[in-house]
């Protein structure tokens, strides 16, 4: 049966660009492991998306003086567009701002309540007497109480690792007006962790193949006794907890935005016209999460333990992670990348200068799998042009060139009976790369796998040196035909195995070879058509100049500034008023509420306008029918009336609406109905 996989990648802050740092960490390699599997026949679905809540996301709006949602619409296309530029090959990349999230997460909450590992407790927590809130999470700033390093947020230390409730930090501010905080009290829901304490325990340590870093960071966490968390807060922005008493708190960003992933399958398998599809993943499949340290402790404690506490769906349990391939930080330049510093490398920034494959090389080579590593700027112009322009490029080139200028632009043929032992060996090392390479990727060693493929490439070369075709062809035309089919099927081979790290180069170089489509195990065949006409060779690569590394060195050294995120007004024109007084905008009641017999989202209701007229109204999602009835509203009576799903319509109210709610424009109780607005 074909393995069945769902692999994640952490749905990043929508809060500001990605630079290479976040690639390196959980985005690459996932899509690596994706790309193999996808060739080697896994049923394989990859999600992701953006995170739109809590407080890196309220205070990077605050900041910019945007709203909220502005911030998270502009980010999320940002982000997309970067992804794709990139390669990332998400099957579906999603928002935790959609409505099937929102349901998710409130459907995780409640089971979870139900299943009585959530309670709800007072507590006290920071407030803020001058900015008059309580300050959540990152509202608050301080000295970590475990490593003292200063400047931590109120969630968790950067410096340590330690998960923090804002009060914890020694000398707190408040981050609007650097407030010494007040205590004060309020209530939170809880999930009590310790109700799974002994079972996660247990699940840690039979995860023999996770990365030692992983599992003892986690078997120190359970080994201190797992405390309740709060998983809710009080903040505007977010996902509102499902209960009357609750209904001025979200969730905690982080209680729900690891549901996300359950959320972006959702989506996926309702998009391929296959809604109950997901639940094959997520009940009966292999779970592989793609994250960067800081969030070990969310995907490889809590995440476990809200499914744990979820119970059974349908019957059956959710699966745990089967692996959560964290990895360490990638410095730049020797530090660590900073936003607020402006320390770092964007991701648009790089991909308007280079290829999306010299990056996903060179982060590939550095990749963080085990400790921390650095980004330097000569290393990847010497990575770049040593071995990715003169090793795997060039031995492809010279292949294919050669068999276009000697061999008429075709494949030569093979000749068995004229093999000696440098062909043999050559064949058989064609064989065996691609098991050889795959076998790491499966264990999550990318960078070993890579070095692998360029010590294939290597002895590519090697044999193409020592046959000398340039030679051979004028004294032996077998030989050199030989030579030369053999050394296509190896830069073949070469491209096949390098497609998971490099997909837009190596789809070119198979394309002149005259391939393009192929599985994981044709890497290890003899399959070129003999006689068939190869594509005229370009080369795929080239050096990157001494200048260019200047520049960008420079470029790091003096970045521009920060750009404000930018968020595209509608321009909307300034109309004469008269035709403003055209409209015929009454005060009226609402007589009857119903629903739309063939949407979801709508009403039919009747109003009295003076008269009574029919309407379709869109606010089922945010109205009760008897909080509507009998309400004094505000419409429009002589717009052209509009038929929406068979129902006709014949005015329409007057709403704001700021993304999030709708509210109904309403007059006086007073008032009566058809009275004119002008
Ligand atoms: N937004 C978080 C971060 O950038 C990661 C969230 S991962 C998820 O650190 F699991 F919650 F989705
Ligand atoms: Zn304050």
């Amino acid at each position: 049966m074909r393995e069945r996989i769902l692999v994640t990648s952490a749905l990043p802050y929508a809060n500001g660009p990605l630079h290479v740092g976040h690639i390196a960490g959980a985005y690459l390699p996932a899509d690596t492991y994706v790309r193999y599997n996808r060739l080697a026949g896994a049923d394989i679905v990859y999600v992701g998306g953006t995170d739109e809540h809590g407080t890196a996301i309220e205070i990077k709006a605050l900041k910019d003086g945007v709203t909220p949602k502005e911030l998270v619409d502009f980010y999320y296309e940002d982000m997309k567009t970067d992804f794709k530029n990139l390669g990332i090959s998400y099957d579906n990349f999603s928002r935790t701002s959609l409505p099937v999230h929102h349901k998710t997460s409130q459907d995780f909450f409640l089971k979870i309540l139900k299943n009585g590992h959530i309670e709800r407790k007072t507590v006290t927590q920071a407030f803020c007497p001058k900015c008059n809130m309580f300050l959540a999470d990152r509202y608050v700033e301080g000295t970590c109480p475990a490593c003292s390093a200063p400047d931590q947020k109120g969630n968790q230390c950067e410096v340590c690792g330690k998960v923090l409730e804002p009060i914890e930090l020694v000398n707190p501010k408040c981050i609007t007006c650097s407030t010494t905080p007040e205590v004060k009290e309020t209530f939170q829901w809880f999930i009590r962790l310790s109700d799974f304490q002994d079972e996660l325990e247990v699940w840690m340590k039979s995860n023999k193949h996770w990365r030692p870093n992983v599992v003892n960071f986690c078997l120190n966490w359970i080994k201190e006794g797992l405390q309740d968390r709060a998983i809710t807060r009080d903040l505007q922005w977010g996902i509102k907890v499902p209960l009357e008493e609750g209904k001025d708190k979200v969730l905690y960003v982080w209680f729900e935005a690891v549901i996300g992933y359950v959320s972006s399958t959702k989506e996926w398998a309702e998009r391929m016209g296959k809604p109950d599809a997901w639940k094959d993943y997520w009940l009966d499949g292999k779970i592989v999460h793609f994250i960067g340290k800081d969030n070990i402790p969310f995907h490889a404690i809590m995440w476990p333990a809200f499914l744990l506490g979820y119970g059974e769906y349908e019957g059956r349990k959710w699966k745990l992670p089967y692996d959560v391939p964290a990895n360490e930080y990638l410095n730049i330049g020797g530090k660590k990348t900073s936003t607020s510093r402006n320390w770092a490398i964007w991701l648009g920034d790089f991909l308007k200068d280079f290829p999306p494959d010299y990056l996903r090389y060179y982060l590939t080579t550095v990749a963080p799998e085990s400790r921390d590593s650095d980004f330097l700027w000569e290393d990847f112009q010497k990575r770049i042009n040593d071995e990715l322009n003169d090793i795997i490029g060039n031995f492809v080139h010279r292949s294919i060139t050669f068999a276009y200028n000697n061999f008429d632009g075709k494949i030569p043929s093979l000749d068995k009976s004229l093999l000696d032992d440098d062909d043999k060996e050559a064949i058989k090392n064609m064989e065996e790369i691609g098991t050889k390479v795959s076998d790491l990727i499966k264990v999550f060693k990318m960078k070993d796998a890579l070095k692998e493929v360029v010590s294939f490439a290597k002895s590519c070369n090697r044999y193409f040196d020592k046959k000398e075709p340039w030679k051979l062809v004028k004294t032996d035309k077998a030989k050199a035909a030989n030579t030369i089919y053999i050394s296509l099927e190896l830069a073949k081979t070469l491209s096949m195995v390098l497609n998971p790290f490099l997909p837009f180069s190596t789809e070119k170089m198979l394309k002149e070879i005259g391939i393009s489509k192929f599985v994981w195990d044709d890497s290890a065949k003899l399959l070129l058509e003999q006689g068939k006409s190869l594509g005229k060779p370009e080369p795929i690569f080239s050096k990157v100049p001494d200048e260019e590394i200047k520049r960008q060195v420079q470029k790091l050294d003096n970045p521009a500034p920060m750009k404000k995120t930018l968020v595209k007004k509608e321009e909307k024109p300034m109309i004469p008023f008269d035709e403003f007084a055209k409209l015929d905008i009454r005060t009226g009641k609402i007589i009857s509420v119903d629903d739309h017999p063939k949407a979801d989202k709508l009403y039919v209701m009747k109003i009295d306008v003076g008269e009574e007229r029919t309407i379709v109204a869109g606010i089922k999602s945010y109205y009760k029918k008897e909080e509507l009835i009998g309400k004094k509203i505000v419409a429009i009576c002589n717009l052209e009336p509009a038929t929406i799903r068979g129902v006709k319509s014949e005015a329409m109210l007057l709403a704001a609406d700021d993304g999030k709610l709708v509210s109904l424009l309403e007059a006086d109780k007073e008032m009566k109905t058809g009275a004119k607005i002008r």
